[in-house]
């Protein structure tokens, strides 16, 4: 008898088909309403693991529409729209893939910084528009090399990020809520004092109701004028108004945004300023990294159900 499984939301097509041909699966993905209901009413009590990502709601009211589940196989680093209190009282076990995909979204840090910094998408609109033969050089941008970036969360992510940050010569400092061994970068333990050092912030950390609203208008103030700030986090970090105006008002120089407070429909008024590189969250967006969450998924349930320790558990 093949074991039961709620998919939330679907993996890689590949992995798809490995689940299909092991696991008797309940697609809760494909149905709403009163289907969606009906299924959780015949699956629920049957199903001890459950297939999602960070964009799966699991709060009290889903949990008790699942009393058999032991296991929730997350396909994504963050998990922030998940209730982990309650998951653990009730012996839910969560596991995650933030192992797998840290270079992906590494690299985006950078870019984004990159990108915001010597303008990169103004660069591209200059030659394609002509622009470049009509009004001669485009305006100088801003230098990297030499320079100091604050890392908020100096996780799995954020060490790829600081690996990557001293390839390109920045000093590393990095808030976080304690200070971590095995490292000589400048630690602060406050984000305003980190702004304050930084030249360019950068936000790793993860979401939730912890970090909510950890970047304020006072960080971004310390930032300053000539700072940059980047976020391949979650929205939720920052004071999204704040960050806006402090954009408007040039308080700060530039930022590069991979997530936002409304996704997939942010504010309009990112779209109007020039001086922000927008990513449609989507850091981990490669076929590559997306087969490796999607394959530790998989193997995170195959050790599940083999009695075997998980490889990634959360709690
Ligand atoms: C994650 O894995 O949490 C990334 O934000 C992609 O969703």
């Amino acid at each position: 008898m093949k074991p039961d499984v709620i998919v939330a939301y679907p993996l890689r097509p590949h992995q798809m088909a490995m689940l299909e041909e092991t696991y008797t699966l309940h697609r809760l993905d494909l149905v709403k309403g009163e289907e969606r209901d009906a299924l959780l009413q015949q699956a629920g009590p049957i199903s001890s693991a459950l297939v999602c990502n960070g964009h799966v709601t699991i709060d009290e009211a889903l949990l008790s529409k699942l009393p058999a589940l032991k296991l929730a196989a997350c396909s994504s680093a963050g998990y922030d729209q998940m209730d982990l209190e309650a998951m653990t009282r009730r012996g839910i076990k969560l596991t995650n893939t933030s192992e797998v995909l840290c270079d992906d979204v590494a690299d985006m840090a950078l870019l984004l910084m990159l990108a915001a910094r010597r303008r990169l998408p103004e660069g591209d609109r200059y030659v394609r528009s002509g622009d470049w033969g009509q009004k001669g050089m485009m305006p100088l941008t801003t230098s990297t090399s030499g320079k100091k970036a604050g890392i908020v969360g100096l996780g799995r992510i954020g060490m790829a990020i600081a690996k990557r940050c001293e390839a390109v010569g920045l000093t590393i400092g990095y808030y976080g809520r304690t200070k971590k061994a095995g490292n000589d970068f400048a630690y602060f333990d406050a984000p305003v004092k980190l702004a304050d050092w930084a030249d360019i912030l950068i936000v790793a950390t993860p979401g939730g109701p912890s970090t909510e609203g950890l970047i304020s208008a006072d960080v971004l103030n310390a930032l300053g004028p000539t700072g940059s700030f980047i976020n391949i986090a979650r929205g939720t970090v920052v004071d999204e108004p704040a960050l806006i105006k402090a954009l408007q008002e040039r308080r700060i120089a530039s930022a590069g945004i991979d997530v936002y407070l409304n996704e997939p429909n942010p504010d309009p008024r990112f779209a109007a300023l020039d001086n922000v590189v927008l990513y449609p969250h989507h850091a981990s967006g490669t076929e590559e990294t997306r087969d490796r969450m999607a394959q530790l998924t998989v193997d995170n349930l195959a050790a599940f159900f083999a009695g075997r320790p998980l490889l990634t558990p959360v709690n």
